[in-house]
């Protein structure tokens, strides 16, 4: 691959992938989630998935082990999957927001704004064929619409994410249809349509590309957290724990 061009082979999108979440390891855009945080919960499975799960926020089990729907929602995300006959590790999973926000609480507008071309960047890199968003704050996103999940849910669109097209199809939230029979039904019945879905061709790609998205000139970190130089040696330290979570 020469300089400027973009990465087109999986092992060159792993790669990518893999930097962008280095980069996003020393994230400083929301002060607040940066300063409260554990981790950043990049998102992880099969750099080269077809299909790729988009939830809310990491919770505090994900905080603490840096990987995405590791509590009871992801259980059940894994368990209906298997139904499917597809494993974790077949797709790959993310969410609108990197970290964790404080107790719990809703993604506020901005930081959904700041951490959204990260969301982005990974669909490109990705390249998923479908998209389930789970839930109204994925789905919200995605759509730039306010239209609720009870009214969406089970209906696939084709949608440009960024750079790419991709087929939109939201479901409820795992998280949501834990206590809930009813919903969970519906989830499951939602997902049996996945296998049919991933079966149609994979949706045109528009010739002309725009140009990437900008990139942000990120806040620099606090100036009592040291010398020039250890931003990077607290990339390098984030590219080996990357590497020993194997997150894809
Ligand atoms: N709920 C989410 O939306 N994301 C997670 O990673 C875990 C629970």
């Amino acid at each position: 691959m020469h300089a400027g061009q973009a990465p087109q082979t999986a092992d060159e999108r792993r790669e990518a992938l893999k930097a962008l979440c280095v980069q996003t390891q020393a994230c400083r855009r929301c002060p607040e989630l940066a300063g409260t945080r554990q981790t950043v919960v990049f998102g992880s499975g099969n750099a080269d998935a077809e299909l790729m799960f988009i939830g809310e926020a990491p919770g505090a089990k994900e905080d603490e082990q840096g990987v995405p729907f590791v509590g009871a929602a992801g259980k059940l995300l894994e368990r209906l999957l298997g139904e499917i006959g597809l494993a974790r590790a077949d797709v790959f999973i993310a969410n609108t927001l990197k970290c964790r926000p404080p107790n719990n609480r809703d993604p506020l507008p901005v930081e959904i704004e700041n951490c959204r071309s990260y969301l982005y960047r990974q669909v490109e890199l990705v390249q998923p064929k479908v998209i389930c968003t789970l839930g109204n704050f994925a789905t919200k996103l995605l759509r730039e619409d306010q239209t609720g999940i009870t009214r969406l849910h089970g209906q696939p669109e084709l949608m440009a994410l960024g750079r790419r097209t991709v087929r939109l199809y939201p479901i409820f939230h795992p998280a949501a249809a834990l206590y809930t029979p009813r919903m969970l039904q519906t989830l499951r019945e939602d997902f049996l349509r996945l296998p049919d879905l991933l079966a149609e061709p994979a949706p045109e790609q528009a010739q002309c590309l725009g140009p990437p998205e900008p990139e942000r000139d990120d806040p620099a970190p606090p100036a009592a957290a040291g010398e020039a130089g250890e931003a990077e040696s607290g990339m390098a330290q984030a590219g080996s724990q990357i590497d020993q979570l194997d997150l894809f």
